[in-house]
């Protein structure tokens, strides 16, 4: 059977990170196709869109810092530019990070955290827990110290996945509402997907961008197949009340009793809450537990929260890694290439990976910063069950 559609590229998955990778694509003149049933879905629906390369930095990702801080420089450029293409805003703010330490082990570990951000030439600033309630006066009176990070700035995943698909529909990408099943290939090299629906899409390059569902395409052979899996990740939104000065001014964040917790107020009122890290394969079950932890340690942080009404609870899936990091660029199989992987920095990685991909798919290089990314770094070996 020959394909009924072609293109240059045909990206599975319409999240953020296809949806980004397809927009560049289509702007370097490549004729591009997205595959997905809901464009504009997945993990972005659900993360709370911190944009935070400083302080989610974490011992042995250093390699992957300077990814994060690339995609981060290009944050404003890439907004403005979306921005002006759509029409549509994306709850961009430049309005930094206070991660606090509410007992003496958690003070440890945020100085370990200053000193390591240090030596990686970032910038961030030591304060007392009276200056951060200076700056935030809703932080609880126990506040032992915190760090203030002015650089890690936030958006709204949700605006930015809307925003990305109506750049692909004005820049001509040609978007199919439908399931990839499986992958094609003809002697050594991959030429598209048949779909759900009984269609076959046939392509000069695929990109596989499929978030946690990455590794579950079929047809995909085993050695090339990506050695992701789904973390899952529950969040809550709250709203802040309309008062003269902000409930918090900025993203507020803690490990407390060694889970992460954070508080993203967006510009509308939201106050979002997360998250769970869970390792339960494709559950995606809002739990009274999960719910339960991320309030009682946001409200360890923030007592006030308690007055706020609950607007909504949610899962999702992150696309998790072996190594934490990103899986970008072409695979052993002529014509099949990855953009997926992110785990906790999708939303954070958009630019740079949709600037990588556009590279990879018209030169058939990575640029420098994405090189160490490259799925090849993964043998087989790493290839394991994937979680059902
Ligand atoms: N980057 C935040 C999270 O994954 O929870």
């Amino acid at each position: 059977m020959s394909p009924t559609r072609t293109s240059d590229v045909l990206v599975v998955g319409g999240g953020i990170i296809g949806l980004v990778t397809a927009w560049r694509a289509a702007q370097r003149g490549l004729a591009t196709a997205v595959v997905d049933p809901e464009p504009g879905g997945g993990a972005a629906q659900v993360a709370a869109g911190m944009l935070a390369a400083v302080t989610e930095l974490h011992y042995g990702e250093e390699t992957l810092l300077g990814l994060n801080v690339a995609s981060a420089r290009r944050y404003p450029d890439f907004a403005a530019e979306l921005t002006e293409f759509t029409g549509q805003g994306l709850g961009y703010r430049g309005c930094g990070t206070l991660a606090v330490a509410l007992d003496a082990d958690d003070r440890a570990h945020l100085r370990e955290l200053h000193a390591l951000q240090q030596r990686s030439g970032l910038e961030s600033q030591w304060l007392s827990g009276r200056e951060c309630r200076r700056l935030e006066p809703m932080l609880a009176p126990g506040v032992r110290g915190g760090l203030r990070v002015d650089g890690d700035h936030q958006i709204d995943p949700r605006r930015l996945a809307a925003a990305l698909v109506t750049a692909c529909e004005r820049a001509g990408v040609t978007v199919h509402r439908a399931w990839a099943e499986r992958l094609v290939v003809a002697g050594d090299r991959a030429t598209g997907v048949l779909t759900a629906d009984g269609g076959e899409l046939g392509a000069g390059q695929v990109v596989l961008a499929a978030g946690s569902l990455s590794g579950r395409l079929a047809g995909v052979p085993r050695d090339v197949l990506p050695p992701v899996r789904p973390v899952k990740g529950q969040v809550v939104r709250l709203t802040m009340p309309e008062r003269p000065g902000p409930f918090l001014s900025r993203t507020v964040r803690a490990v407390v009793r060694g889970s992460h917790v954070y508080l993203v107020p967006r510009e509308n009122g939201e106050l979002v809450i997360g998250a769970t890290s869970e390792e339960m394969g494709w559950d995606t079950t809002v739990t009274a537990g999960g719910v339960y932890e991320l309030l009682r340690d946001a409200h360890e942080l923030v007592p006030g929260i308690t007055e706020l009404p609950l607007t909504e609870t949610r899962a999702g899936l992150r696309p998790g890694s072996p190594d934490n990091a990103p899986l970008l660029g072409p695979t052993a199989l002529e014509g099949l290439l990855l953009a997926t992987g992110h785990y906790r920095n999708g939303v954070l990685l958009t630019p740079v990976t949709g600037d990588a991909m556009a590279d990879v798919l018209t030169t058939g290089e990575l640029p420098e910063v994405a090189r160490p990314f490259t799925p090849r770094r993964f043998g087989a070996a790493v290839l394991t069950e994937q979680p059902v």
